[in-house]
């Protein structure tokens, strides 16, 4: 065999056997690269009898176009190859369901807060708000709570100095806003935050608080008892045994505090209630002579604890999705 078709034989060989474009293109710069097998072959042409070379010149050049015809089907066979290999591994199921769209949904204050309003907006009720910066006047001196009054220093109170302001301690303030805006007769709930400065298991120094307060002719504890009943049952969806427990607040009297009976058999105390100070009417520029009323207030974090079945209160701000994400 001639050393040409030797070549022609072995290069052919090396293409088919070619498995990448890589080793494919090994093989073509060993036989037809510039200092190819084939190629060097052509330069010694020089070397041989000249009336040979003619014929020697056609072979090769006739091996050299095989080869690179040999190659090029090569290189699409292996090109298409790759394109299905890719076409398998990189294929998108187009009928796989999404990833969820990740909704949002409420806090469980927000939730337990709401769920308040709607029950006492149905009892007749309406929404009034204040402000959470508020002053002496408002948050105590109005409240039957006068300067050097003792009960000022059991409210942990974050003063403001510089502004001769305070964070709200409690809703009540509103009450006494209510009724300079809106007069007797009067039946409002107040709800938002309030400030203390003290903090422990059971206690963080901002918490929520619904206000409500009634102002009517008439109206008698038997009015607020009836109200809190109702709305203790509703709340929770179930018959909830209430204890009215004799209390004190500056703002109301006679004053009380209700408990109710927990599913595990303790007291709990949820608000604390009474009929207005007859000086907080006239604080509020109604007139006691004519008109009663009565006013509660209470703690969102402790009805959304009990409700929801929290133990600890911090888990309502520690804004961990783990806790959150029960809610939704
Ligand atoms: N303001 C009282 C508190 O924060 C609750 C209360 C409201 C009591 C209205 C009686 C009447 O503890």
């Amino acid at each position: 065999m001639s050393t040409v078709a030797r070549l022609l034989k072995e290069a052919e060989l090396a293409v088919a056997e070619a498995t990448s474009l890589d080793q494919l293109d090994v093989s073509r710069i060993k036989y037809l690269g510039r200092k190819g097998l084939l190629t060097t072959y052509l330069k010694q042409l020089g070397n041989i009898p000249i009336a040979d070379r003619p014929q020697i010149g056609k072979e090769v050049n006739g091996a050299k176009s095989q080869v690179l015809a040999a190659i090029k089907a090569r290189q699409s066979t292996l090109e298409a190859d790759n394109v299905n290999a890719r076409l398998v591994t990189d294929r998108i199921d187009v009928t796989l369901p999404g990833r969820g769209n990740g909704l949002g949904h409420l806090h469980p204050l927000s939730r337990a807060l709401r769920r308040v309003t709607k029950i006492l907006v149905r009892a007749g009720f309406e929404v009034r708000t204040g402000p959470d910066i508020e002053d002496e006047h408002y948050n105590f001196t109005a409240l039957n709570m006068p300067e050097n009054h003792p009960a000022r220093n059991m409210h942990d109170t974050f003063y403001l100095k510089s502004l001769n302001r305070l964070l709200r301690t409690h809703t009540s303030p509103v009450q006494i806003h209510a009724m300079e805006q809106h007069g007797a007769p009067l039946k409002v709930i107040a709800p938002g935050r309030v400030y203390r400065c003290d903090s422990d298991l059971t206690h963080t120094p901002m918490f929520t608080q619904v206000e409500g307060l009634a102002v009517d002719h008439g109206v008698s504890f038997a009015n607020l008892k009836s109200v809190i009943d109702e709305f203790v049952s509703e709340f929770f969806e179930r018959e909830v045994k209430l204890r009215f427990r004799p209390s004190y607040f500056p703002f109301t009297e006679p004053s009380a505090e209700v408990d109710i009976l927990s599913e595990t058999g303790g007291w709990l105390e949820i608000l604390g209630c009474g009929m207005v100070h007859p000086n907080v009417l006239k604080q509020g520029g109604v007139n006691p002579e004519q008109y009663s009323g009565y006013a509660f207030g209470m703690g969102i974090e402790r009805l959304a604890m009990l409700r929801y079945q929290v133990d600890d209160l911090r888990s309502f701000f520690e804004n961990d999705l783990r806790f959150l994400n029960q809610f939704a």
